[in-house]
C-alpha cells in the first residue's frame, strides 16, 4: 500500500502532467493560428505524449492501491507570442518539470517506496530525453530567427513527428 504522502505527490504530479498536455494543447492551437502546421502538429503529438506520461502515473497509483484525485487543471494562455518564445517557454516548462519530478523521486528514496523510486526513474530519463529535444529545437529557432525561409523549413521538419 503506498503512503498518504507519496500518494498526494504523485497525484500532484498527475496534475502536473495533465496541466502539461493542456499548455501544449494550447500552443498547438497558437501556432495553428499563425499556419505554422508543423510547430502546430509536434505540440499537439506532444500534448498527447503528456497525456501519456499522466496515465502511466494513474495506472501505477492505483495498482498500489492508492486513490486518484483529479485536480482542477490550470487554464493556460491563448497567446505565446513568436514561435521563438513558444519554444523557449517550452523549454521553460519542461526544466520546471524536471525540477518537480527530481523531487518526487527524492520523496520515494526518502520514504523507502521502492515501487515508486523505480517507476519515477523512467520519468527522470524522459524529462532529459524532453529538455534535450526541446533545447535543440529552441537553439534551430534561435539560428534560423523568426523570419525568411528557414522558419518555414523547420516547420515542415516538424510536422514530421508522429507520422514516420
Ligand atoms: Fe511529462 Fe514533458 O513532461
Amino acid at each position: 500500500m503506498i503512503s498518504k504522502t507519496m500518494q498526494d505527490a504523485l497525484n500532484a504530479q498527475i496534475n502536473s502532467e495533465q496541466a502539461s498536455a493542456q499548455l501544449y494543447l494550447a500552443m498547438s492551437a497558437h501556432c495553428e493560428g499563425k499556419s505554422f502546421k508543423g510547430f502546430a502538429n509536434w505540440l499537439m503529438v506532444q500534448a498527447s505524449e503528456e497525456t501519456a506520461h499522466a496515465m502511466k502515473l494513474i495506472t501505477f497509483l492505483l495498482d498500489r492501491g492508492g486513490k486518484l484525485e483529479l485536480k482542477p487543471i490550470v487554464a493556460p494562455p491563448t497567446d505565446f507570442g513568436g514561435i521563438i518564445q513558444v519554444f523557449e517557454q517550452t523549454l521553460a516548462h519542461e526544466k520546471g518539470i524536471t525540477s518537480k519530478i527530481n523531487a518526487l523521486f527524492e520523496l520515494a528514496r526518502n520514504e523507502k517506496d521502492y515501487a515508486s523510486e523505480i517507476t519515477l526513474q523512467w520519468y527522470v530519463t524522459e524529462q532529459v530525453e524532453e529538455e534535450a529535444n526541446v533545447g535543440q529545437i529552441v537553439e534551430h529557432l534561435r539560428a534560423v530567427g523568426d523570419q525568411g525561409g528557414g522558419i518555414w523549413y523547420l516547420d515542415s521538419k516538424m510536422g514530421k513527428r508522429g507520422k514516420v
